[in-house]
């Protein structure tokens, strides 16, 4: 029962004060059954929708109800149906914010009806998620995704002279930016590039190109680029597996032969960027765990509605969950794909 009808009821009815502490109640009491209320930033974004998928299967597992809302890229649909869940009687919510800085007034709605929330994979910042006790993290460390995606580069450079196609000693490089303001961007770009450098790798940077995490973007940012550097460039490092694949159908598009390619990493290990590796067309990326990240998305949502949220100490400790990224290339690519298929028909 949700505090909000409870409370109304209680002045309808004219109860005394003490019955009107519907919050003791609901915390309390251990419903029947999990109803979980997940929203979504943009179903669309290739690595949420398979992360989505994922968390299906994990709840549908434990015997929750599970609704699904796609705010396809509107902070003001989101918080229309984070309202809604809430009235469906959602007991907890997994939200992936749409702005991350503004998460206010889905806050505000879960605190005044008492249902705690754990955001995912776009993370507000410190200050929001302190503002109260029921609210939570998961997702993963975007500069460790950057330092491997880093690493990878420089193996690749290392072990193979004609990625310097010029054989100027240097490498002429491009980065295809996600979102402005995502936690994963900026940081993933800084950690991969500082990482090349600390390996000796001499850089060049001809130039960048926003693509909010999108494929065709990102293909429309590299085809502007190609037309103004030709064939002198000889790195690609984008912020996720879906713009880099865009930058290679730019490439593609544009009918460049593979010897004229330069070398491309993404980051997530998608089904398509992992396929695309084992066609050897990406030559790395970082594996962004959603089974993981799924898995404890689901745990902590039990954990916080079964038990007894009032244990301060299990509550900090589980503010924050981060789960560790893996790097994958053509030697374990399909170790990752086989993974995936085996979990599948696991959960079927
Ligand atoms: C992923 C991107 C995705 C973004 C959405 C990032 O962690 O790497 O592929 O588009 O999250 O928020
Ligand atoms: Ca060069």
């Amino acid at each position: 029962m949700r505090v909000k009808k409870f409370l109304m009821t209680g002045i309808i009815l004219g109860l005394g004060v003490q019955s009107l502490s519907g919050c003791a109640d609901r915390r309390g009491t251990i419903p029947d059954k999990v109803h979980v209320g997940v929203a979504c930033y943009n179903q669309s974004d290739m690595f949420i929708s398979e992360l989505l998928t994922c968390l299906r299967e994990e709840f549908d597992q434990r015997g929750a109800a599970v609704t699904i809302r796609d705010a396809a890229g509107s902070q003001r649909i989101q918080n229309d149906q984070v309202k809604e869940l809430i009235d469906s009687n959602c007991n907890v919510l997994c939200v992936n914010v749409v702005d991350r800085a503004d998460p206010s007034e889905i806050i505000d709605l879960a605190r005044e009806n008492n249902v705690p929330i754990i955001f995912f994979n776009r993370e507000p910042v410190a200050e929001d998620l302190m503002q109260w006790e029921g609210l939570y993290y998961v997702g993963a460390d975007a500069e460790q995704s950057g330092t491997m995606q880093g690493e990878l580069a420089a193996d690749a450079i290392k072990s193979n002279s004609r990625i310097d196609r010029n054989k100027d000693g240097k490498i002429q490089y491009v980065v295809l930016e996600g979102e402005p303001g995502h936690q994963d961007a900026i940081i993933r770009t800084e950690n991969a590039v500082n990482a090349l450098r600390s390996s000796g790798i001499e850089l060049e940077k001809l130039s960048y190109g926003i693509a909010n995490w999108n494929r065709a973007q990102a293909q429309n940012r590299m085809q502007q680029m190609i037309s103004k550097y030709h064939n002198q460039i000889e790195l690609v490092l984008a912020n996720n597996d879906a713009m880099a694949l865009g930058a290679i159908d730019a490439y593609e598009k544009l009918n460049y032969t593979e010897a004229a390619w330069p070398v491309f990493f993404g980051i997530d290990g998608t089904d398509e960027g992992l396929q695309a590796i084992m066609d050897s067309r990406l030559a790395g990326t970082v594996y962004n765990d959603k089974e993981g990240q799924a898995e404890a998305i689901a745990e902590l949502a039990f954990s916080v509605v079964m038990e007894d949220m009032d244990d301060e100490n299990q509550a900090e400790n589980e503010k924050y969950i981060y789960l560790p990224y893996e790097k994958v290339t053509s030697e374990n690519a399909e170790d990752f794909l086989n993974q995936e298929k085996t979990e599948e028909s696991v959960s079927e």
